[in-house]
């Protein structure tokens, strides 16, 4: 039987909820393994000074998760993830009981977690551990840390020379110390008229003035870029070429071409966000590469690995990257060098290109089930596209849309949290997939969704 002794300082609430919430969070740590016994109701009411009705209705709470399988007479067990529909439906849920379907982010699991765990045992058991936690003379990454990891971001292909790679605290990080290289504050920097929210957000942060293009299904319209950098004189845009957050459009190879022309006519550098080019490899030549001396391309580690390594490349030309750079010292020193390290080991190892390619099939089983869900509304998308951009149905504003979903325990994401152009994407809301901790999770997700568009607004009941 494993002595579990769960951690209940701090945690507010009912203490069966506190004791549910612990054993959760010791599960989702390692701490605790399918299989592993827990302690009697008695023994642990004992040891945490609790009634066993507590210690019952905390087991009876986590085995309704889907957390524990309980067998008479033989106790209570770590249940094996993924085992039975109704329980790993609950798994997928959030604390408070939401469905997130509005993080574009990835579950870890199963072979990726062996991966993750033996590349950080490697690291912690270099014997220069201490040079690896100390301050680091190249603030951009040791040279052969930024090869290992730029040829696993952006191919070998994406620089000439190492001088031209830095690396980054990730891809939000790789925009701001860009931004903060190519433009000064009260600057207008130009995106697509719907773009990834963390940009309004560095460009609020360093005092730029965002302004959108109008963009279609493709992606960016070069002749509203054209009139925009006519109008405005920017020399920033930023671009997500490839499977546009949120849109999903990929920009097919003339408009790359376009954009590139106008690009270079005006002066104005692209910042190139690529964190999702590894889902889409048939894609079109990125824009760096037709236009290099006047790209910043981005790659990151969030979605092909895990957004808590934090960490990415920004690839420009030589006299640029410098400039980033020392805005990289500027804003943190360094990205945190063991980080590095175990990225460096798993791409070295081979290991990063499996997650990558595991990440993207298990996107493309997704997307598909959101399809076999979702398949009659009006959906933008791409097989192996981590989120959906859905026209709402007529019957719904996108307003009434949220909230409804909203007290149904579903989240998902509304036009205006991308929109730079005022009303860029009306009645649009994106939905993301990779939330959901199952499939089960996700298709439950998607179902209520689902039951809740293809009802008249007007008829759903306010406590509903
Ligand atoms: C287009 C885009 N760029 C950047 C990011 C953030 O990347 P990172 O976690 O590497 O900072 C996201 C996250 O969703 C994104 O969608």
């Amino acid at each position: 039987m494993t002595i579990w002794q769960p951690r209940l300082d701090g945690r507010r609430g009912p203490r069966y909820l506190a004791i549910c919430n612990a054993l959760a969070e010791d599960i989702e740590a390692g701490q605790l393994n399918s299989g592993d016994r827990l302690p009697t109701h008695r023994d642990l009411a004992f040891r945490l000074g609790v009634t066993v009705g507590t210690v019952s209705r905390a087991y009876g709470e986590a085995t309704r998760r889907g957390l524990l399988s309980g067998e008479v007479g033989r106790g209570s067990f770590v249940r094996e993830p993924g085992k039975e529909e109704s329980a790993v439906v609950e798994r997928g849920l959030l604390p408070h009981g939401v469905v997130d379907l509005s993080l574009n982010q990835a579950p870890v699991g199963g072979m990726e977690r062996d991966a993750f765990r033996a590349a950080f045992d490697h690291v912690g058991q270099r014997r220069d551990i201490s040079r690896v936690l100390d301050y680091q003379f190249d603030a951009g990454g040791s040279e052969a840390e930024r090869v290992a990891v730029a040829t696993f971001l952006v191919g070998v292909g994406a620089w000439r020379d190492v001088d031209e790679i830095v690396m980054t605290a990730g891809v939000q990080h790789g925009l701001m110390v860009a931004l903060a290289a190519l433009a000064e504050p009260g600057d207008v920097v130009l995106t697509e008229a719907l773009t990834y929210p963390g940009f309004r957000a560095l460009a609020n942060m360093l005092h730029l003035r965002p302004q959108g293009v109008a963009l279609d299904g493709h992606g960016l319209i070069p002749e509203a870029l054209e009139e925009a950098c006519t109008a405005t004189g920017a020399r920033v845009l930023y671009l997500i070429p490839t499977l546009q957050n949120p849109t999903t459009a990929i920009l097919p190879r003339g408009r790359r071409e376009q954009i590139a022309a106008i690009a270079r006519r005006h002066g104005v550098v692209v910042i190139e966000d690529d964190i999702y080019g590894f889902l889409a490899p048939e894609a079109p030549e990125r824009m760096q590469a037709i236009m290099p001396e006047q790209t910043v391309l981005l790659g990151g580690t969030s979605k092909s690995l895990a957004p808590g390594l934090r960490i990415g490349v920004a690839v420009a030309p030589r006299a640029l990257a410098a400039r980033i750079a020392a805005r990289v010292r500027a804003s943190l020193w360094m990205p945190a060098p063991p980080m590095a390290a175990v990225v460096r080991r798993l791409v070295e190892g081979g290991d990063a290109l499996r997650i990558a390619e595991a990440r993207r099939r298990e996107a493309v089983t997704r997307e598909r089930i959101a399809r076999q869900v979702l398949g009659r509304y009006n959906i933008a998308s791409h097989p192996a596209s981590v989120h959906l951009w859905m026209a709402l149905p007529e019957h719904w504003r996108g307003r009434d849309l949220i909230s409804a979903s909203r007290q149904r325990q579903i989240a998902v994401t509304p036009a205006e949290t991308f929109a730079v152009t005022r009303g860029a994407g009306r009645d649009h809301i994106r939905i993301s997939l990779g939330g959901p901790r199952s499939h089960a999770a996700l298709r439950h997700g998607l179902r209520a969704l689902a039951d809740l568009l293809a009802a008249e607004p007007d008829l759903l009941g306010p406590a509903m």
